[in-house]
């Protein structure tokens, strides 16, 4: 198998809680953004973790690659003789650090981001380093611009891949996919434990904010 459950739950899961935070954001539903942005502060410490100890294709020393490795790919995919991959491409595994560090960045700002009128982040409510809230928030506003772009990129990626090499990457991480060359799957029921423990105690962080 190439993605295991836990790294499919938390793909899905990740575009649910993204595109919900970033449409309440956007109209101002704080109630619901604070829950959809925590949901993804939640999904993102257990990615983090799982990219140490989970699944062969998940982890990141094997899908991180030298900028050779990347290289190669790039002129495979230019001359369409590229194979396609047990886990992540060269490529794509920058697209996903990159995805994963900027929605790494809204998440963690949003713990600090008020709306300058009723609502106070769970971490300003406690107190912790008051002198990062506005910097957090500034920044909260900023980088939000870059969303769109980068899971547009993303999917465009993904049409490519179907359109031009004929790889079907989406049903793979649904179904998870054939993986002969891989190792099965460890540890999926702690995995999974795991995505429950972390987004239940993202989630949990909302208790602390007084709901409108
Ligand atoms: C808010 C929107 C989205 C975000 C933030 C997002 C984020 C990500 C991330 C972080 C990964 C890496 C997964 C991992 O290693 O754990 C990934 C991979 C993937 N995503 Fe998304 N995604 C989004 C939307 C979509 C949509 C709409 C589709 C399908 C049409 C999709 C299909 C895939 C597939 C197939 C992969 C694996 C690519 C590969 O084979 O290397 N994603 N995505
Ligand atoms: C990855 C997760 C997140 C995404 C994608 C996201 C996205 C957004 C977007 C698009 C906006 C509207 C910005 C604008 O139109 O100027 C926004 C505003 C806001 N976000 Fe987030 N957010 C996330 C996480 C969080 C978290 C975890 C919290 C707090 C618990 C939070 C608190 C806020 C607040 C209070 C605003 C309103 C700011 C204002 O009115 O000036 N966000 N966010």
């Amino acid at each position: 198998m190439v993605w295991d459950l836990p790294t499919r739950l938390f793909h899905w899961g990740f575009v649910i809680s993204i595109a919900g935070a970033y449409i309440s954001g956007e109209r101002g539903a704080i109630d619901a953004h604070e829950y959809f942005g925590l949901a993804a502060c939640g999904l993102l410490a257990f990615r983090l973790i799982w990219g140490f100890v989970g699944h062969e294709t998940a982890r990141f020393v094997v899908f991180l690659r030298g900028p050779k490795a990347i290289w190669a790919y790039i002129k495979h995919l230019v001359a369409r003789t590229s194979t396609l991959q047990p886990g992540h491409n060269p490529t794509g595994a920058l697209a996903v650090i990159a995805m994963l560090a900027l929605m790494g960045a809204m998440a963690v700002t949003g713990l600090w981001t008020g709306d300058d009128i009723l609502y106070e982040a769970p971490l300003t409510v406690v107190g912790a380093a008051p002198e990062l809230a506005g910097p957090m928030g500034a920044w909260h506003q900023r980088l939000h611009i870059l969303v769109i772009p980068l899971v547009a990129l993303h999917v465009l990626a993904l049409l490519a891949h179907r359109l031009w090499l004929g790889e079907k990457l989406v049903s793979r991480m649904v179904t998870g996919g054939e993986g002969r060359t891989l190792p099965s799957p460890k540890r999926t029921q702690a995995g999974l434990a795991l995505l429950v423990i972390c987004v239940g105690g993202a989630l949990s962080l909302s208790l602390l904010t007084p709901s409108y």
